[in-house]
Order: structure tokens, then C-alpha cells, then sequence
């Protein structure tokens, strides 16, 4: 299953809001419809975020018209923007935008660069699955024989270019016979936990158990959560983690029980330009996913509601951070640099 594809000059993903219910796909050939998916949740997760900017910037390029290079750039320096802000958590989305304009600025001409920028994008996107395998296999290595490993949000195949993070670290322990069950957090407001985390695994066959946000301290404290993986939108040089909210909950509770808390993430998830994690920009979102499912209002009308999308999780709650080029471990300001290496992005 691919969550986005370029086909025959368009955008085709997922509707990730109608899941598990419906598949329904959407052909996008404007770049603004993708901005308007990204802002939707349509598609979502940080590496597919910026899969899907590469692709929306390989749309402006077609779409932009003018008279010289000067101006065909100028124009797509402000697509840029607007596919960049479209969501400001997941810095993949910024990066692969700033990547694929630094491809743009090398071509010789206004037809060069729409075929550099989709090569670009593509590249972008297969780079993408080959970090989350190779993840994976890294990631295998910590998990020991008869654990029930335990995951946020989503950040399987729906969530990246192909085979997961987090999720592409568990299918991999899975493959090894390694895990009796994954307990997938409901993922509380958008339900990506239950609606998509649950989906995936039980179409692989893996043994999943949904369990509401709040009952991952008392599981834990019952000794039946042996590790915990997730993803990450955003780690900063100090290996500070901004994730999908409610991450950091679970970390604090990991610790208190002796648990391992891994992060997995490629190096396109690391932003060395913030040296910690208070820096990071924590999208708010609209009331409405916490007032509502589907049409159904759950609280008192006009009711004050805060929505922050993510939370920071303080790098010294990381136990490693499962990167595709290897396993990150404290001190991380050193080894996140030496490993990443200069100029990421
Ligand atoms: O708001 P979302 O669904 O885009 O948030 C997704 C997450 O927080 C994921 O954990 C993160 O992007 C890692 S995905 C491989």
C-alpha cells in the first residue's frame, strides 16, 4: 500500500480522514489542493509530509508560468512557501521543499527544472523507504525475544514513503518472531492510533491490541509493555523530540517503570539548526477534533478548547534513537552530529 504516488503527472494518495471505513483515493494536479490535503490531514506523518512537498513542488514548476528563469523562480520560491507552511511541526515538509528548490536554482532552464524537480521528488520518496528499511532492521536488533512492544500515533506505510518507523522497526521484530502483541495507543484527537495504526498491523496480521491513551501507564505498571517505539516530527541537536501529543506522557511513564523508550526517525527528522527542543514551533489545531466525531458534538457548546498537535519529549527520556544510518545514544548533541554528518538537508 502507498500512501502518496506520482501518476501520469499527478498526486494520487490516501484519504487518510476516511480510513479505515473507506479508501478513497484523490488526483491531485494543483499544487494548492496538496497544501489544502496537508492542511486537512488527508495525507499526515512527517516523512510522507515531505514526500508530498517534493510532489506538490513538482506541480507549481508545471504550473508556473513566466517569461524568464528570474521570474519562473521567483514564483516558485513563493509556492514554496506555501507548501512549507503548510504544516510547521514536521521539519521533513520544510526540508524536502528546500531540497527540491536547491535542485531548481541548478537547472539551466524553465523545462529543465520541472524534470529535475519530479527526479528530485522521486528520489526524495524511494530514499525515504530504503532509510525506513534499513530502520528497521537496526531497530529489530534492540527488541528481545517475547516482548509486547507499545506505539503513538502512526508511522507506518500511511506515514512514509513505504514501511513505517516506528511501525516499520515492529513489523521487522514481528518478522523476526520476536513480539507477542503491539498495543497501539487510540492517539487521541485525530485517532491515528486506532483508526490507521490498527488498520496496518491487522492487515500484515500482526497481533494488535487498541487501548485508549490513558491506559498506557497502567499496562506499564502491570509489567505487560516490554519497549516503546515511536516516530518523531522534529529532533533537535540536543535530541529533544517533538511527536504526535501525548508522546511525551509516555515517556515520563516509561521511565518511571524501567521501560525503553526508542525513537525512530530518518535523518531527514533531524533538525541540527535548533540546538533544543523548546525551540521547536508545536502546531495548534482546530478545536473541532477534540469537540467532535464526525458530526457528533462530545462537549458543552462553545466550550475553551486547547488542541496542541505534538509535544516535546526531553532527549534525557530517550533511551536511543533509531536513525537509517545507525543507533543514536547519549550524549546525542555529539553523536546526532556525527552521525547525521554536515550540510543534512
Ligand atoms: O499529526 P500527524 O498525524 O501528522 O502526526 C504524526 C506523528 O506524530 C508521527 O508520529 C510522526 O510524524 C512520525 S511518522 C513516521
Amino acid at each position: 500500500m502507498k500512501a502518496i504516488e506520482w501518476i501520469d503527472g499527478r498526486v494520487v494518495l490516501i484519504d487518510q480522514t476516511r480510513l479505515p471505513g473507506e479508501t478513497v483515493m484523490l488526483a491531485l494536479d494543483d499544487y494548492l489542493e496538496v497544501v489544502q490535503a496537508i492542511k486537512e490531514m488527508r495525507i499526515r506523518g512527517a516523512p510522507a509530509l515531505g514526500i508530498a512537498g517534493a510532489y506538490a513542488m513538482a506541480l507549481a514548476a508545471r504550473q508556473i508560468e513566466a517569461p524568464d528563469m528570474g521570474t519562473f523562480l521567483a514564483r516558485l520560491q513563493e509556492a514554496a512557501q506555501q507548501i512549507a507552511g503548510a504544516r510547521p511541526t514536521a521539519v521533513n515538509l520544510s526540508w524536502a521543499v528546500q531540497r527540491t528548490l536547491r535542485v531548481a536554482k541548478a537547472a539551466s532552464s524553465v523545462q529543465d527544472v520541472a524534470k529535475t524537480l519530479l527526479a528530485e521528488a522521486v528520489r526524495i520518496h524511494r530514499e525515504d523507504e530504503e532509510a525506513n528499511r534499513r530502520m528497521g532492521q537496526l531497530g529489530a536488533e534492540l527488541v528481545p525475544s517475547g516482548s509486547a512492544l507499545l506505539t503513538h500515533c502512526n508511522t507506518g506505510a500511511l506515514a512514509t514513503g513505504g514501511y513505517g518507523t516506528a511501525l516499520g522497526v515492529i513489523m521487522a521484530a514481528w518478522e523476526q518472531g520476536k513480539v507477542t502483541k503491539v498495543f497501539a495507543t487510540e492517539t487521541r484527537p485525530f485517532l491515528q492510533g486506532s483508526r490507521l495504526t490498527a488498520w496496518e498491523l491487522a492487515q500484515e496480521g500482526i497481533a494488535v491490541t487498541v487501548i485508549v491513551d490513558a491506559a498506557a501507564g497502567y499496562l506499564m505498571s502491570k509489567g505487560e509493555v516490554s519497549c516503546i517505539f515511536v516516530g518523531a516530527d522534529r529532533i533537535a541537536g540536543n535530541g529533544d523530540v517533538a511527536n504526535k501529543i501525548g508522546t511525551y506522557t509516555l515517556a515520563v511513564l516509561a521511565k518511571v517503570h524501567g521501560i525503553p523508550f526508542y525513537v525512530a526517525a530518518p535523518t531527514s527528522t533531524i533538525d541540527l539548526s535548533l540546538s533544543g527542543g523548546q525551540a521547536i514551533l508545536v502546531e495548534e489545531r482546530p478545536a473541532r477534533e477534540v469537540t467532535h466525531v464526525g458530526g457528533t458534538l462530545l462537549t458543552p457548546e462553545g466550550i475553551e478548547v486547547r488542541n496542541p498537535a505534538f509535544d516535546i519529549t526531553p532527549c534525557n527520556f530517550v533511551t536511543a534513537i533509531i536513525t537509517e544510518k545507525g543507533v543514536v545514544r547519549e550524549p546525542y548533541n555529539q553523536e546526532l552530529r556525527r552521525t547525521v554528518g554536515h550540510g543534512n538537508g
